[in-house]
């Protein structure tokens, strides 16, 4: 089959390296960078480290607003999806481009393909749920990782086209987190196993001024001299602490975004992992490392559960976030607890790269 797929985060340049050399065994694949993310950190970085190949078109739209930036996607993609003719569009997650990638293609009678769909935080303020919601019912594969997610789709009318796949992000951690096991990445930074806390926010709700001073607030109250806050800062979260003057309290260190290595390097290595994003999450629950989440809802209720207590939803409640670090990683343990982790490490891959490769070749259009 001939499959147009288009990226344009962080997250999707990563799930696309999962998928895309699986992918091209069976598939010629036709790859769309949005250019949503554009910083060198955001994105140039994740194609050389990922070996993920050049997209065959680039269309450099980032920044802006959401409205704005669908729009202009929208005219750019139609361009190119008219002029491939594929049989299916694959689109990932719950993005802009994702939403811009499933309309195109569904205004073009050309078949959708959604990985990742099916989940829901059922919170419609949140842009990745219009997004998701929109994208799932505009597909007709729909790759789901989870069966919650099978029973969303189920609960919204759609059951034709629902495949569960496991998660593409597992495959890709699977296979490069034994790599990290030394802590190179953790020890470069100038930090010590075990001995900081790691967190990323870019939450579009976690942005709004009073949440910026609750979180900024909690990760400083989680913060200290023996066990400082490692935060990898996205430029948009980066931008709204600019614009609200808001300091980042003492010990917490922030740091450039990371590559993906790095990252789960950091993650792997950490006394626990504070986090608003997805990807992290899941990341944490196969990493065996503790986790608070920084906000009220989650989609990943499976990977929740599947932890045992390890990963709780604390929302923005320092005192809460304060109370569940002393009870997930106490300080005297969290070195020792941290080396046993990386040496204990052993994650097998979903398979869900293959899963989507072998089902699309099963039910072409
Ligand atoms: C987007 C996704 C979110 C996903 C996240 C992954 C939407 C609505 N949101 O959020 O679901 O979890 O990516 O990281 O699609 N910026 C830069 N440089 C960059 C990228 C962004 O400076 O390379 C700044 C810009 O100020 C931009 C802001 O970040 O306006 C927001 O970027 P955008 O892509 O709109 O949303 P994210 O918050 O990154
Ligand atoms: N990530 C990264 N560098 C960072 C922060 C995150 O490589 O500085 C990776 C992380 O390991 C995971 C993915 O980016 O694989 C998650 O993306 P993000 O948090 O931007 O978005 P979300 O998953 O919330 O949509």
């Amino acid at each position: 089959m001939r499959i147009v797929t288009v990226v344009g985060t962080r997250p999707q340049l990563i799930k696309a390296a999962a998928l895309s050399p699986v992918l091209r065994r069976r598939h010629e694949e036709i790859l769309v960078d949005t250019g949503q993310h554009y910083d060198e950190a955001m994105a140039g970085a994740f194609f050389a480290e990922l070996e993920l190949p050049p997209p065959h078109h680039s269309l450099g739209i980032g920044g802006g607003t959401s409205t704005a930036q669908v729009a202009r996607m929208l005219l750019a993609l139609e361009q190119i999806v008219v002029a491939a003719a594929p049989d299916a569009l694959l689109v990932y997650g719950d993005t802009n481009s994702t939403l811009a990638g499933a309309l195109v293609a569904a205004k073009l009678d050309i078949p959708v393909a959604h990985v990742e769909a099916g989940l829901r935080s059922f919170d419609r303020r949140m842009p990745e749920e219009i997004n998701r919601v929109v994208a799932d019912h505009l597909s007709r594969w729909l790759f789901v990782p989870t069966a919650t997610a099978v029973q969303n789709l189920a609960a919204e009318g759609i059951t034709l086209g629902v495949i569960v796949v496991g998660d593409v992000m597992q495959d890709l951690a699977a296979r490069l987190a034994p790599t990290v096991r030394d802590g190179e990445p953790v020890t470069a930074l100038g930090l010590r196993p075990g001995e900081y806390l790691f967190a990323t926010v870019h939450r579009a709700e976690n942005r709004l001024p009073n949440a910026l001073r609750s979180w900024t607030a909690l990760l400083g109250a989680a913060a200290s001299e023996q066990r400082p806050v490692v935060l990898a800062l996205h430029p948009g979260t980066a931008a709204a602490l600019a614009a609200e003057a808001v300091a980042l309290p003492p010990h917490v260190r922030v740091i450039a975004p990371q590559g993906y290595r790095s990252t789960l390097a950091l993650q792997l290595h950490a006394a626990a992992v504070l986090t608003d994003s997805g990807g992290v999450q899941r990341e944490a629950a196969w990493l065996g490392v503790p986790c608070l989440v920084l906000r009220e809802t989650s989609e990943w209720v499976e990977t929740i559960a599947g932890t045992s207590g390890r990963m709780v939803l604390v929302g923005l409640d320092a005192a809460r976030a304060h109370a569940e670090l002393a009870r997930l990683a106490p300080m005297g343990d969290s070195a020792a607890e941290a080396a046993r982790r990386a040496q204990t490490l052993d994650l097998e891959p979903a398979g869900a790269a293959d899963a989507i490769s072998l089902a699309l070749e099963a039910d072409r259009p």
